[in-house]
């Protein structure tokens, strides 16, 4: 039980957005999801204590994901934005049987997009070994056009580098894996686009754009997750304020917890969305 006022489970339009990921990946989502829907309320869980997930198994994965949507569920979200690719891949069709009545928003690399938007036919996509493995993954790739090339590179480390903050770390990682799938320049075969397939890599933006030419194009999922989520509230007439005529200032508030350390959690969202920042609180791990 989450140690703050409890909500009805069925708080209607006014009820909080639920969104978790295995530790602070999912604030690149939870940016796009306030600047789509400014008014609405957030419950975040960082299940910190339990990442990386993209190095442990499906099974365990599904158990974390089944316990974490329970306990947004129980805290009266009006729907859940898993922020984890790897989580979606193993978890979400298993969640959405289970909550059937649930706006179950799941997040996956972004390669239908990359596959539009690319010249040279030549993609790059970056993401867990759990993602890249999974069955979901793997159809999706398989939807693709045969012609294109897309190279797909698991990246250990590097979530857990980002989850520590540690630069140096996070510098060594994308640089070797952006080695490991180019030459970027020069070359027939050089990558014009990269896909980024943890909600983690997002957080380190600016590290990729310095170590890449400038006409690569770098995808994420923040903005179309946020536009679904929307759009899957909109239909069901949850949302607290549809009709917004321009963008404004996110005055939403967010309720934190994590099943790492607390402080953790603080100094991420201080360094990464500050606007939204307040007091953080243990989830206990189960
Ligand atoms: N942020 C998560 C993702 O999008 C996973 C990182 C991890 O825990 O391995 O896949």
């Amino acid at each position: 039980m989450l140690n703050s006022p409890l909500q009805a489970p069925d708080a209607g339009a006014s009820g909080p957005i639920g969104v978790f990921d295995s530790g602070i990946g999912g604030l690149s989502i939870l940016k796009a999801l306030r600047q789509r829907m400014p008014r609405e309320d957030f419950i975040y869980i960082a299940d910190s204590g339990h990442a990386p997930y993209g190095e442990r198994g499906d099974e365990f994965v599904r158990e974390r994901s089944r316990f974490l949507t329970q306990t947004l569920v129980d805290q009266g979200a009006k729907a859940v934005v898993v922020a984890c690719n790897t989580a979606t891949a193993a978890a979400v069709q298993e969640l959405r049987l289970h909550w059937p009545h649930l706006p179950l928003i799941g997040v996956e690399p972004a390669l239908k997009p990359a596959a539009l938007q690319t010249r040279t036919g030549h993609i790059t996509v970056l993401a867990t070994r759990g993602t890249l493995n999974s069955a979901k993954f793997q159809q999706l790739l398989a939807q693709q056009a045969p012609e294109l090339d897309i190279r797909c590179q698991p990246c250990d480390g590097l979530a857990d580098a980002i989850e520590n903050l540690d630069d140096r770390q996070i510098a060594h990682y994308c640089r070797h894996y952006l080695d490991q799938t180019g030459p970027w320049l020069n070359a027939p075969s050089a990558p014009d686009t990269l896909v980024l397939g943890c909600t983690h890599y997002p957080l380190v933006l600016q590290q990729w754009l310095s170590e890449l030419p400038p006409h690569v194009t770098v995808l994420d999922t923040g903005a179309p997750v946020a536009e679904q989520t929307h759009r899957r509230l909109l239909q069901i007439g949850q949302l607290r304020q549809p009709d917004l005529a321009e963008p404004v200032e996110p005055t939403g508030l967010v309720r934190w917890y994590t099943t790492g350390k607390v402080e953790h959690l603080e100094r991420a969202v201080q360094h990464w969305l500050p606007e939204a920042s307040g007091p953080c609180q243990p989830l206990p791990k189960r």
